[in-house]
């Protein structure tokens, strides 16, 4: 796939996104940032039962700016619906890029933006950790998420990208 078939897809992604926006009564949520491209992505999941499975009913995003990360983040909100936690946490980043195919090198950590959001927001409440920390207040926006200090006990946990190290 050349520059320009990938630049069309991602324009077709972002010209009608799926699932943007904050989440009322979310039963998770969790928020990434890179601090090489400034692009933060906030996710919000909310479960259901279904067959006596804990499902993935629907989730949402909020992102500043960047098409790439908003083009996969609207794809993967979809892809992840029904699923279960673990299933969800087992896609990668490619995976979640779906429809849009590998992307670039330099593209990369956009999507890997959108995994890291959806691990943020799911581990906690995945059955083999901890329980979940409190919610966040609903009020609360991205940008104030981010100029918070990140409480050690409580409340959002922001992770950069870059400091983790690659898998
Ligand atoms: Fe950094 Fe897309 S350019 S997330």
């Amino acid at each position: 796939m050349n520059d320009n078939d990938l630049q069309q897809r991602i324009s077709e992604a972002i010209r009608n996104p799926k699932n943007m926006g904050e989440m009322e009564a979310a039963d998770a949520v969790g928020a990434v940032g890179n601090s090489q491209c400034g692009e933060m992505l906030r996710m919000w999941v909310k479960f259901k039962e279904e067959n006596g499975k804990k499902v993935i009913d629907r989730a949402t995003f909020q992102s500043f700016g960047c098409e790439t990360a908003i083009a996969v983040a609207s794809l993967a909100t979809e892809m992840i619906r029904g699923k279960t936690i673990e299933e969800a946490l087992s896609l990668t980043g490619e995976e979640l890029s779906g429809d849009l195919g590998p992307l670039p090198p330099m593209k990369i950590h956009c999507s890997q933006l959108v995994e890291g959001a959806l691990r943020s927001a799911l581990e906690p409440a995945a059955p083999s950790t901890v329980p979940a920390p409190a919610a966040q207040p609903a009020n609360s926006s991205l940008l104030e998420n981010f100029t918070q200090p990140v409480q050690p006990s409580g409340g959002l946990r922001i992770v950069m990208l870059d400091e983790k190290k690659a898998s």
